[in-house]
């Protein structure tokens, strides 16, 4: 990829990943990228690196603007390794002495990674840097998405490097938010909805931080995707109103099935909570990954879930997804539960358990159904979809 000057003086010359469709668990359909930052100033710093496969793209990138020699300082903004898997073949071009400056706890991350002695340089919060005539300040972002995540802000030109904050996982040329529009908000969603949803808490603290300490912000740039220079406001609004957990009129009807019975059950519901004016989206485990059911539940009032009664246990899909959707930690949301079964029948006990774990608000038992539906099975979904969408309404009546 050609480096981009971003602004006079600061380049993005990280790489695109056209080919990765799984970034550890979720789908990621339009690949990603993993951007670094060079700032040419008195002093030369690079802001992060990229993958250690990419490694040497991202030096040829680098050596389009300047010597890799000339650089004088390395920031480690966080240790997760499509950020950090490129420091030794960077350090080895660059000089292995140069200081590489990172959080505390970045010292601590870097330092159980690899196993090189570099010239490690442990930042403070709110700590300032001079590059000659540009001041970056570093500013700690604990669980952003590690425990060493920090964001770099320059302050002059009033960049905010954000690390994995405000990123997508989309690879593409065209690299500002007014070159590709709106399209880029579902893959900004998608990537809140299954990497940081579960930081919700944190995220608004951070957010209040940034308006209390008045940082205006002409750009910010994350480590994946597009960088926002038109609108830096509109992804910051959608990280509050998603920290935030603010849901819809909106259902997700999740299942999956062994012999269409539990498949039809799930329709029969879904037709209960449309009648009702609620929009729905059913979607099977079987055909749709579990990060783009995740991304449906953000903003979701209602998440009902269907499974078979297999081995007297959950379908491993479902069993899969409650385990997924657990871990990210949505609040404030209605459950249920449904499911048909041969014999023994455990599976919608078993979902009722784990939603009641995740303080979903169980309105119903739940349907059963042995074998196959008949008319008064189907009758019976569609009741509990319209019981649950009166739910649903007197939970927003009440927000
Ligand atoms: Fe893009 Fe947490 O790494």
């Amino acid at each position: 990829m050609k480096p981009i000057e971003i602004a006079k003086g600061i380049y993005e010359v990280g790489v695109n990943d056209w080919n990765i469709k799984d970034f550890h668990g979720h789908s990621t359909l339009m690949g990603s990228s993993y951007n670094a930052y060079l700032i040419v100033d008195e002093k030369i710093a690079l802001i992060d690196t990229v993958k250690k496969e990419f490694a040497d793209e991202l030096i040829d990138n680098i050596a389009q603007i300047v010597d890799p020699k000339k650089i004088d300082c390395v920031i480690s903004n966080h240790t997760e390794m499509d950020h950090s898997g490129g420091l030794p073949r960077v350090m080895h071009k660059i000089g292995e002495d140069k200081p590489l400056y990172c959080s505390k706890m970045g010292l601590k991350n870097l330092s159980r990674h690899f196993q090189q002695k570099w010239n490690y340089r442990a930042v403070e919060n709110g700590q300032e840097m001079s590059l000659g005539s540009r001041t970056l300040t570093f500013m700690e972002t604990r669980m952003l998405h590690w425990p060493d995540s920090m964001f770099t802000y320059l302050k002059e030109d009033r960049i905010l490097f954000s690390s994995d904050a405000f990123g997508q996982h989309y690879a593409a040329h065209e690299k500002f938010d007014d070159i590709v529009g709106d399209e880029i908000m579902p893959h900004a969603k998608k990537y809140f909805a299954n990497i940081l949803l579960l930081y919700s808490a944190l995220i608004i603290k951070l957010i209040n931080k940034i308006v209390e300490m008045g940082l205006e912000l002409n750009m910010i740039c994350p480590d994946h995707g597009i960088i926002w220079r038109k609108d830096p406001g509109k992804i910051v609004d959608a990280y509050v109103k998603w920290s935030k957990q603010e849901t819809e009129n909106k259902a997700v009807v999740v299942y999956d099935t062994m012999w269409h019975s539990t498949e039809k059950m799930a329709n029969a519901i879904a037709s209960g909570l449309s009648e009702e004016g609620v929009e729905v989206r059913p979607m099977s485990l079987g055909k749709w990954d579990r990060s783009n059911v995740m991304t449906e539940v953000l903003d979701a009032k209602a998440v009902i879930v269907g499974s078979p009664t297999f081995n007297n246990g959950l379908f491993p899909t479902v069993s899969d997804f409650l385990t997924y959707m657990k871990g990210l930690k949505p609040k404030n949301r209605i459950g249920a539960a449904f499911g048909s079964y041969g014999w023994s029948g455990e599976s919608v006990k078993l979902i009722n358990k784990e939603l009641e774990g995740m303080k979903f608000e169980i309105i119903d038992p739940g349907v059963r159904i042995q074998y196959v539906p008949d008319n008064e099975g189907i009758e019976a979904c569609v009741l509990l979809g319209k019981k649950i969408a009166r739910a649903m309404k007197r939970h927003i009546d009440a927000t």
